[in-house]
């Protein structure tokens, strides 16, 4: 087992060749800028139906024109096979982002989300067998603990599942086991709780709550938090995320390989307590944040009430250990929600002047 220093240098004296679908979106723009700065050849497979290309422009800006020299982005679809097969070129390693992520979406329009979710995933996994890729390292989610009603949640014990979001998720870990077993594949998936970072999109109907409400904060804006406030979510940080991905992607021992890994830091932080760490960084910088109020509306059905995870299995079986806490996380980003959030321009998700958050907008 390597630990992520020992990773970092492992990729930094022999640099890989990477793919990363979802490139421009949150978490896929993020991996591309850490495999950037560390010398990797990255592949980036996007079709912007969620991305930016302002977030690829935001890797670029940051990696510097010699790294990005280093990254070829398809502009591609993961429901078409031809497109996989195309990003999975030359590849050693994948790691698959690319999905529809949100669980009212998918309730919206389960259709949608299967396509990208399940048969996408799907394309993914057989153009990567094709292409022999090392290691397969996808995005799974704590969406999949469902109805079970145990905390902290062990990656053994799950329960129904609660969204259409969730049973592509699931069905993810089900494909990528069955291509162990049948193909000889070797697959991690990770199984994030609530991550949050830069270059999390604040807007549009399905936002997470952490950009949503600073951006609230930031603009004097009204804010809403669904129930009362002590509803508790295990928020982990991108830099953790980054971490756990290159450590799956280079895992060496056996029993590590085929195995899904919850990816949080098995922490509780309630909504009530997010939003004070938020306005105490944000009210030396703004005036207003200070005799900033929230409004507190109904439980918004189908919402578990508190998500924590265990993340004994990936600290002993991958060697992830988490760097930051959520204030940390918090305190990191903080320049980067200024700088992007202000003024904040879209407030589509709700009713005129009114922010509609709540702690499981986007649910994972
Ligand atoms: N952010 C979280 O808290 C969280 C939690 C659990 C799981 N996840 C999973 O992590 C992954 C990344 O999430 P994110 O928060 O970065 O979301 P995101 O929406 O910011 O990024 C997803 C990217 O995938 C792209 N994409 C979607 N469908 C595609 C398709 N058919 N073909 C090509 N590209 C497509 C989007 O354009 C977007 O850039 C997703 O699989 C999501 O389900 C995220």
């Amino acid at each position: 087992m390597t630990n992520f220093k020992d990773a970092q240098q492992q990729l930094i004296d022999t640099p890989r060749r990477w793919l990363v679908t979802g490139a421009a979106g949150f978490i896929g723009s993020n991996l591309l800028e850490a495999l950037l700065r560390l010398g990797q050849t990255v592949t980036g497979l996007d079709n912007f139906s969620n991305g930016h290309r302002h977030n690829l422009e935001q890797v670029r800006a940051l990696v510097g024109e010699a790294a990005w020299r280093n990254f070829r982005f398809i502009e591609g679809d993961i429901r078409h096979l031809a497109d996989c097969i195309d990003a999975c070129t030359g590849v050693d390693f994948v790691l698959h982002e690319a999905a529809l992520g949100s669980v009212t979406r998918s309730i919206e329009d389960p259709i949608l989300t299967n396509a990208s979710n399940i048969t996408g995933f799907l394309n993914m996994l057989v153009a990567a067998r094709d292409a022999k890729v090392s290691r397969f390292v996808y995005a799974a989610s704590s969406s999949t603990y469902g109805d079970h009603p145990d905390l902290p949640k062990v990656e053994a014990v799950i329960g129904k599942p609660l969204s259409p979001y969730a049973v592509t998720k699931y069905v993810n870990e089900l494909y990528a086991d069955v291509f162990g077993r049948t193909y000889g594949m070797q697959s991690i998936g990770l199984r994030y709780f609530n991550i949050f970072g830069p270059r999390q999109d604040p807007n549009g109907a399905y936002a997470a709550v952490i950009p949503q409400w600073i951006a609230a904060l930031i603009n004097d804006q009204p804010l809403k938090i669904n129930g009362d406030g002590e509803t508790s979510r295990d928020f982990c940080f991108i830099d953790n995320v980054v971490q756990a991905n290159i450590l799956a992607a280079l895992a060496t021992t056996p029993e590590a390989i085929n195995q899904v890994y919850n990816i949080a830091l098995s922490d509780r932080t309630t909504l009530n307590q997010l939003y004070e760490m938020m306005r105490a960084l944000l009210k030396d910088r703004f005036a207003h944040v200070g005799a900033h109020q929230p409004t507190y509306g109904p439980f918004r059905g189908g919402d578990v009430r508190h998500s924590q995870a265990d993340i004994s299995k990936a600290r002993s079986l991958l060697g992830y250990a988490p760097t930051h806490r959520i204030d940390a996380g918090l305190a990191q980003a903080m320049d980067w929600y200024v700088a992007h959030l202000r003024p904040y321009r879209d407030i589509s998700c709700t009713a005129p002047g009114m922010v509609g958050v709540d702690g499981s907008a986007r649910t994972p």
